[in-house]
């Protein structure tokens, strides 16, 4: 039998080449299609050292329709995999037309080419930033959904358009899942996260810290009403986000419908604790300040899986502290190859 190929948008960032790794074991076909915006070439060697092939890579903006289409004439998909977008919470404050461009008029085209070519299974990459402030937690899908910034208002509005799209044409099959906090990388240390710049993301910034690259960690907050006063996040390894995927895709071929699933590890974690554990693995102090809380943030989330677990068969499983024995050692691996 001839093995399913999927089209993995943004799939030399972050979260998309753990996604194309775990595909990979799962014995599908993976294409590529990144502008490295965000991401370098060398992702796909790493992906092919990795899992033995290497995939398909084609290099353009997902808003040139003509390259777009062009894809789907040379190839046959079973489905769409949809990470491409721009994430930073921040830059979207600043620059909220880089954000609606980037990631709605992306996703427009896509859809549309999907639909031309007939191609109609997808799984979009949405965020736990969709829940605003959470009143309660574990946080579950059925929960009010609305933005508290630019990035998150374009996740709200593909998934409602996702939403549309479904009740005009129910041959679309749509799974949208909810991210929380990925962190972590592939334990062979080949890939991992590697934010330019100075990291707005708890993890990179520690391990950067740990590295002696940057001298302290500034802790936002430590009079929230958790805990050990420090926030609490929903941390989950990307690797198994990634597997995550495939299980959206094995659902999407028996359900015919739209669902939004939550990928978390269901369990809350203070930065403090983030820390400690880093500590452990690392053998190094981790200094930190605590500061003021940062703008914007939430005192907690974390989410209810278990609708992920009955529906698609899927359950995070590696721990807090196998997400940071990966981390550092991609670290480890990573900067002794940039030194
Ligand atoms: P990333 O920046 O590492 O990966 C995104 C990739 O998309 C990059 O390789 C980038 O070059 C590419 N890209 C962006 N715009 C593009 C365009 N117009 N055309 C072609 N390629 C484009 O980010 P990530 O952490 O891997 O996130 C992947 C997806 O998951 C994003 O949609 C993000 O919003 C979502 N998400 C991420 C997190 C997180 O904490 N990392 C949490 C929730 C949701
Ligand atoms: C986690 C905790 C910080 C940095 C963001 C996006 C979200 C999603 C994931 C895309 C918080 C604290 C952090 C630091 C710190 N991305 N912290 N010092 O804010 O939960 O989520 O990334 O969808 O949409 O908003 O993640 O890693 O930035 O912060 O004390 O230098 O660590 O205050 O409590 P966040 P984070």
């Amino acid at each position: 039998m001839m093995a399913k190929s999927i089209l993995v948008t943004g799939g030399a960032g972050y979260i998309g080449s753990h996604t194309c790794v775990s595909l990979r074991n799962a014995g599908y076909e993976v294409v590529i299609v990144d502008n490295l915006c965000n991401s370098d070439a060398s992702v796909i060697d790493r992906v092919e050292a990795i899992t033995g092939k290497r995939p398909v890579f084609l290099q353009f903006d997902m808003c040139e329709r003509d390259e777009l289409r062009k894809v789907f004439q040379r190839h046959s998909f079973a489905a769409v995999i949809h990470l491409a977008g721009l994430k930073a919470v921040n830059e979207s404050v600043s620059q909220p037309l880089k954000y609606y461009r980037n990631n709605i008029e992306a996703s427009t085209m896509l859809l549309e080419t999907m639909d031309e070519f007939g191609v109609r299974n997808l799984v979009f990459s949405s965020s736990a930033n969709v829940y605003g402030v959470p009143d309660s937690l574990p946080v579950q899908e059925h929960f009010p959904r609305y933005a508290t910034n630019p990035y998150g208002r374009t996740k709200l509005i593909i998934e409602d358009l996702l939403t549309d799209l479904h009740s005009a044409d129910s041959r679309w099959r749509i799974a949208l899942l909810r991210y929380f906090n990925p962190v972590g990388a592939h334990e062979s240390g080949r890939i991992g996260e590697n934010p330019s710049g100075e990291p707005g993301n708890l993890m990179p910034y520690i391990s950067r810290v740990a590295l002696g690259k940057l001298p302290y960690l500034h802790v936002y907050g430590g009079d929230y009403p958790t805990e050990d006063g420090t926030g609490v996040r929903d941390f989950i390894h990307v690797m198994d986000l990634a597997e995550g995927h495939v299980s959206a895709l094995q659902w999407l071929e028996m359900s015919p419908g739209i669902a939004a699933f939550n990928l978390g590890s269901g369990e809350g974690h203070s930065v403090l604790e983030m820390i400690a554990a880093y500590e452990d693995v690392c053998g190094r102090k981790i200094p930190y300040r605590i500061v003021a809380r940062r703008p914007g943030d939430i005192p907690a989330s974390f989410a209810d899986p278990s609708l992920a677990q009955r529906e698609l068969g899927w359950k995070a499983s590696r721990s807090l502290h196998c997400m940071c024995v990966d981390e550092w050692r991609w670290q480890t691996v990573h900067s002794a190859q940039n030194a």
